[in-house]
């Protein structure tokens, strides 16, 4: 057992403790009235926080609670919470309002906030001050107390915050309940030590550390032995991954590695920073027949000014480079990417270079974000913050010219057969079956829902800009 190991099962070997303590007394709740308490975990944010949020379920489930149909019905209501943009903060304040008359009519109801948000102060200190209904308030890097702090909650009696400004070692072997019994979410690094200047993400979930190679290896055949057959393995930039480690482990390793464990068809990763991608990496995901060809590269701007200011550490010239490379290696790749309109100083100059470089990539997809404001960051300070209207002018102008090319690039797969992980019933029309291709497009068509969890080849029919329509050729 290396160093490591032996530290995070001293932690989870202390919530031992008081887990099996709250479990007795939910067995004897149970034994009383029938019923098992309940929990309803609701998420905000990146698959960082899911991931988060699938172990506090395995964590609750480990202490005897069965998830919720709804709030009304919850025994603990949590919420993990985002702090990325403005508006993932404000939704977050309104729900919590509407808890209050839920506590009012059961006294006994737990309410837990934790996440991004809870990193920053000054939102503790108007949860103290004006949610003072709220019971337990812990951060990111300290979730897996969860059953220690219900202990104590318990004691006390009244509202307690337990923030950590920095994880202090990984911990292993938190228990998980995952949404999918298909697809698995896999953390490989925790933090970001990049600093983008617009992004909190370096103050609320600390500084990069990297997995133990054998810790993610492990996860990752026991997940091929259940059935899964698709991982993302998960990292603010999975580039950097090993970086911490005290022997030699790169991502394309990593990869290579996975490519083997049977069981496992498909595996993805999320984000790919483009100043530090590697040939070595390219060739990895190029050779191993399991991993997607598709990469997330967030280009954030297509200017060299921004760029700078943005602290991202490449310029156009190096990302269209970078973009050549990929073509030229996996000539099929699907590249998406996530782009920020109208960050302090730009120009009308500036907005059309990033108009440009989406001409000229051609993204599959992409994620547009208008420029928020987030205290703490140093773009926060900058001059030149950029009017509302004039974001949102260029915001339009943006997905003008953006949604016919991922349009033009739907069209090209009219008529192709596409290997589909089936994932679930179609939200809207329960005749139909919803899933995903290689590069990551949703895709609906007719079947039973026995192909769930099967990759099967569905020929597509028709195409939207956003998703596809097909019908199966060939199931599984
Ligand atoms: N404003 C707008 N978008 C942001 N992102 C991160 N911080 C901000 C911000 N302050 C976007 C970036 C990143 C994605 C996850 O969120 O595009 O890649
Ligand atoms: Fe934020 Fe930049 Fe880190 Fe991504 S790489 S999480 S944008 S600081």
């Amino acid at each position: 057992m290396n160093k490591q190991n032996e530290i995070t099962s001293k932690e989870l070997l202390e919530q031992q403790y008081y887990i099996e303590q709250l479990k007795q007394e939910n067995e004897k709740y149970f034994a009383l009235t029938g019923r098992r308490k309940t929990f309803l975990c609701e998420t905000w944010g990146c698959q960082a926080n899911e991931n988060d949020s699938e172990k506090m379920a395995g964590i609750l489930e480990s202490i005897g609670y069965v998830t919720s149909p709804s709030r009304q019905e919850a025994d603990i209501i949590i919420f993990n919470t985002c702090l990325i943009r403005e508006n993932a903060e404000l939704k977050v304040y309104g729900h919590l309002g509407e808890l209050s008359h839920l506590k009012k009519m059961n006294p006994d109801l737990l309410i837990c906030i934790c996440g991004c948000m809870m990193q920053k102060k000054e939102v503790r200190d108007l949860i103290k001050e004006k949610y003072r209904y709220v019971d337990l308030v812990f951060g990111t890097h300290n979730f897996y107390k969860l059953p220690e702090l219900i202990f104590d909650r318990r004691q006390t009696k009244k509202m307690m915050i337990d923030v950590w400004d920095d994880g202090r070692d990984i911990i292993e072997g938190v228990p998980t309940k995952r949404n999918s019994d298909y697809k698995a979410l896999v953390n490989i690094t925790y933090g970001c030590n990049n600093f983008c200047t617009y992004c909190v993400v370096p103050y609320t979930r600390g500084r990069e550390k990297s997995r133990e190679p054998m810790d993610i290896i492990k996860e990752v055949t026991e997940l091929g032995q259940n059935n899964c057959k698709e991982i993302t393995f998960l990292g603010q930039n999975v580039n950097s991954y090993g970086k911490t480690l005290d022997k030699e482990f790169v991502f394309a390793d990593l990869l290579r590695k996975a490519n083997e464990i049977e069981g496992i068809e498909r595996i993805r990763f999320m984000t790919s920073h483009p100043k530090d991608l590697s040939d070595e990496l390219i060739y990895a995901i190029r050779d191993c027949g399991k991993v997607c060809k598709h990469v997330h590269l967030p280009i954030q701007s297509g200017s060299n000014n921004v760029l700078k200011v943005m602290n991202r550490k490449y310029t156009r010239e190096d990302y269209l480079i970078l973009v050549e490379k990929l073509r030229k290696e996996i000539p099929n790749i699907a590249i998406t990417t996530d782009i920020i309109v109208g960050f302090p100083g730009e120009t009308e100059e500036d907005f059309e270079d990033t108009l440009s470089l989406v001409k000229e990539v051609k993204f599959d997809s992409a994620f547009t974000f208008l420029y928020s404001i987030r205290e703490g960051t140093p773009a926060a300070k900058m001059e030149l913050q950029i009017d509302d209207d004039i974001k949102s002018d260029r915001f339009k102008r943006l997905l003008n010219i953006l949604n016919p090319i991922v349009h033009e690039n739907s069209l090209k797969l009219e008529n192709t057969v596409q290997k589909v992980l089936v994932e679930e019933i179609n939200k809207i029309d329960d005749s139909m079956l919803s899933g995903r291709n290689e590069s990551g497009k949703s895709i609906h068509f007719k079947g039973d829902k026995s192909l769930i969890g099967k990759i099967v080849d569905v020929k597509v029919d028709s195409v939207n800009t956003w998703s596809l329509q097909g019908s199966v050729v060939n199931n599984g």
